[in-house]
């Protein structure tokens, strides 16, 4: 089945469930940072619609950076490679920072992500992704808070694409032949 318009994704992790674990996993930062200022750390393009839900349930002082980054062209396997297309300017040294991350497929990105972060010196360094296909884990990666956990099926929605297309949609879609 072609990846279009005229053939919608089917519903994997539909909209209330999502908001439903964006509010647990954003309860669960607040306690652990109780008191503590923190970083939020924005991997664009994908993270940006659970970013914004997530820093608004989170309930400290917080401030946005965004990290670009691109790994996949227009395939859907990761090619390993992790350009940057907009860095962090902010000195991270000695902050509370945690990377939102859409998906943990290979880990490669969130592994070079940690090294690159963690070699700004912050004092503590946390990472949440929304999705993780743990059959697909390549590379070491650590993952602080996760969301769900999926299949190795390529998904698109809730800030994630299919050659740049499908972000808007308010819930994770799957396409039906690849289930
Ligand atoms: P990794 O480096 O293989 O872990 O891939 C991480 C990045 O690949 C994510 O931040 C996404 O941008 C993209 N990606 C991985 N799997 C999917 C998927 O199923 N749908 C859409 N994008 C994906």
């Amino acid at each position: 089945m072609s990846k279009d318009h005229k053939n919608p994704p089917k519903i994997l992790i539909p909209e209330v469930r999502i908001q439903a674990r964006v509010r647990e996993l954003a309860a669960e930062i607040s306690s652990d940072f109780a008191d503590q200022e923190l970083v939020a750390i924005c991997i664009l393009k994908g993270s940006f619609i659970f970013f914004s839900d997530m820093i608004r349930n989170i309930e400290v002082p917080l401030s946005c950076e965004f990290l670009g980054l691109s790994s996949y062209g227009n395939e859907t396997v990761s090619s390993g490679e992790v350009k940057v297309t907009l860095d962090i300017n902010e000195p991270l040294e000695g902050k509370n920072v945690i990377v939102f991350e859409d998906i943990v497929d290979s880990g490669l990105t969130l592994n070079y992500i940690m090294r690159s972060i963690g070699a700004r010196g912050p004092k503590t360094l946390r990472t949440c992704s929304l999705l993780v296909k743990p059959k697909s884990l390549k590379a070491p990666v650590q993952i602080d808070y996760s969301g769900f956990e999926i299949g190795d099926e390529f998904v698109v929605g809730y800030g994630l694409d299919y050659q740049g297309k499908f972000r808007g949609l308010p819930y994770i879609g799957y396409f039906e032949n690849e289930h």
